[in-house]
């Protein structure tokens, strides 16, 4: 199929899901118009994380906030940021001897191992549950994904350029 005939078949799907006026589609009718090289703006997901963040936040509610919260150390350690920060690095939570030694950075494939079981990854750990489900972790892993902390954003190195379309 020719570009062009891709481009209308694309904005024709786009305009039968999205009624016009909507924002998304604006952005998609910016993006064609602007020569749509590589993937579609809509097919694009968020950096790196897979998982349904919508999904996830519903899921830490239920199996995360008995213990952690997204901004205050509680049971457990406070949340924000967590994805991309060191392990044992929230100041005003005192972690097992086990935590702090571990020593990783929590990337979503060790989150992934961690929330998989916790005392695998660090025997003696005080956290005492886990998630058996690996749809569930990763959705939970893509919603902490989007509690991001400005302040350590501010103090590491840019992340590496989305790209941007000119
Ligand atoms: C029953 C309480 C409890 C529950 C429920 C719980 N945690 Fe924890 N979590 C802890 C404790 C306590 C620690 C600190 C462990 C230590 O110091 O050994 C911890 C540590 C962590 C850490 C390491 C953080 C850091 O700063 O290094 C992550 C990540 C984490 N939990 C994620 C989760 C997620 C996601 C959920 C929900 C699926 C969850 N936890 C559910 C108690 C809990």
């Amino acid at each position: 199929m020719t570009a062009a005939k891709c481009i209308s078949t694309a904005s024709a799907v786009l305009t039968r899901r999205f009624p016009p006026g909507l924002s998304r589609m604006g952005f998609a009718a910016v993006f064609f118009l602007a020569g749509g090289l590589g993937t579609p703006a809509f097919a694009q997901s968020p950096p790196a994380i897979a998982g349904d963040a919508v999904r996830g936040a519903k899921l830490y509610e239920a199996r995360c906030e008995a213990c952690h919260s997204i901004d205050h150390s509680r049971i457990g350690p406070s949340h924000r940021g967590v994805v991309g920060r060191a392990s044992a690095a929230v100041k005003d939570f005192t972690y097992t001897p086990a935590l702090k030694k571990l020593k990783v950075t929590w990337t979503p494939a060790n989150l992934d191992r961690w929330l998989a079981s916790p005392p695998k990854m660090a025997k003696g750990t005080s956290m005492g549950i886990n998630v058996p489900v690996a749809k569930d972790r990763t959705d939970i892993i893509a919603y902490l994904a989007t509690q991001t902390d400005p302040t350590a954003a501010a103090a590491k190195p840019a992340a590496p350029a989305t790209p941007t379309k000119k």
